[in-house]
């Protein structure tokens, strides 16, 4: 079996740490449950390119149990979590490309090696693989069924090229699912974004001013988060719905260059390019802390940074400091990439059980329908956020009211009412 990964002998941790985050994933148990019995994916060949994490093992071990012959690259350089892929690899034989602090052609090779499978279905958390694919590797098109997607991120460029017509095969938004963006990207970006800035810093955040760019799902939990440590938060914001929104949960509202001079701990969540600029380093104070939580390293200005400061000294792992000339020290976190996946280990089990449950049926969903989608991207049926809420509070011990005969006939009237 062929595969990339940092140490096999790492395995047995990483088994201990996958079967810790299954405790915590119920309704991908069910999934999983389901798929041993039904075998949906038997004969077919998957691709994954997602974070190596324990959450993603358990997601790929029930891929495995559907039948599927699966493989694993990492979706970014710093999120691949080694014993985890050890674990993988000697344990289930599912082969992995990815080693945590890989570089860039290293990064790309383990892309083109998930591409060599030959996969009927993609699971793509960024779109890489999906568009290297469609750039690059169209010798690979003819068997694909088509793709899953996680990422607000992914989904934007997949919508850019249906938009074009450049898309070849269905592609499902992973994301788009309620289950998937209301959780994960809020409580699960909220809480592992101020675990990866904790972890990298041991800083206190009570008394602090966080800026927070964006208020999108993954940006509105970290300002919660930050706020219930003790921050003194600020928002920023290119759309005045979302800015009204934050002013309307407390938080205050201003442009960065105006929150620039003011803040300790800078955070960027808006998968857009140059959030914190050079302008704004100009102005901001000794000691302020950069960090991205969005998909790609591109929010942090590096360039900026390197053309200001030259090489950055490592101070810990996760920081490095930048010296500009005045002699006001900046600290880029994770080098900018995912903080909460570089210093921290990503979304918590919890979370991420909904998505992944949410990933393996949009999978199904895909096999189910072939031949039978167009080439564009969909959602997911609003039954499956349905069924896996029911199945997550279950598994939580809460259950809900049901519509009494009365109050069905009431709502489905038109003629009742004042
Ligand atoms: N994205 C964010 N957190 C994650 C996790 N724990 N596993 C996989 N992908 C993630």
């Amino acid at each position: 079996m062929d595969f990339d990964i940092k140490n096999v002998d790492l395995a047995p941790g990483g088994r201990h740490r996958i079967e810790w985050a299954e405790q915590e994933m119920p309704v991908l148990r069910g999934v999983q449950g389901q798929f041993k019995n039904e075998r949906p994916f038997a004969g077919l060949r998957i691709s994954g390119c997602m974070h190596v994490t324990t959450e993603t093992a358990n997601l790929v071990i029930s891929l495995q149990a559907g039948g599927a012959d699966v493989v694993l690259c990492a979706s970014n350089p710093l999120s691949t979590q080694d014993d985890v892929a050890a674990s993988l690899v000697s344990h289930f034989e599912i082969p992995v490309f990815a080693i945590k602090g890989e570089d860039n052609d290293t990064y790309h090779k383990h892309i083109q090696a998930v591409i060599d499978h030959k996969p009927h279905i993609i699971m793509d958390d960024g779109s890489d693989v999906t568009s290297t694919i469609h750039k690059h590797r169209r010798d690979v098109m003819d068997n694909i069924i088509g793709g899953t997607e996680e990422t607000t991120t992914g989904i934007i460029r997949l919508r850019a090229m249906a938009k074009d017509g450049a898309l070849e095969f269905p592609m499902m938004a992973v994301n788009d699912a309620l289950t998937k963006h209301l959780f994960d990207n809020r409580y699960g970006t909220g809480q592992s974004t101020m675990d990866g800035i904790v972890r990298a810093t041991n800083y206190l955040i009570a008394g602090k001013v966080v800026v927070v760019a964006g208020y999108g799902w993954c940006s509105r939990g970290i300002a919660m988060r930050a706020k219930g440590l003790g921050a003194n938060v600020i928002v920023t914001e290119i759309d005045y719905v979302k800015a009204l929104e934050a002013v309307m949960d407390g938080f205050r509202v201003m442009p960065m260059v105006e929150a620039a001079p003011i803040g300790d701990i800078f955070v960027s969540a808006t998968g857009n390019i140059n959030v914190f600029d050079r302008h704004h380093f100009e102005v901001m104070k000794d000691g302020a802390l950069l960090a991205n939580s969005g998909h790609f390293d591109v929010e942090v200005n590096k360039k900026a940074l390197y053309e200001m400061a030259g090489d950055p000294k490592r101070v810990r792992p996760f920081v490095d400091q930048f010296t500009l000339k005045d002699g006001r020290k900046l600290n880029l976190l994770g080098e900018g990439r995912l903080i909460n996946l570089a210093a921290a280990e990503g979304h918590p089990a919890s979370v991420m059980d909904m998505s992944f449950a949410g990933q393996a049926l949009a999978a199904k969903y895909l096999k189910d329908h072939q031949g039978q989608l167009e080439n564009r991207v969909y959602t997911m049926p609003a039954e499956v956020d349905q069924t896996i809420a029911r199945i997550k509070l279950d598994a939580m011990g809460i259950d809900i009211d049901q519509l009494t005969e009365r109050q069905r006939e009431y709502l489905d009237s038109w003629e009742e009412g004042t």
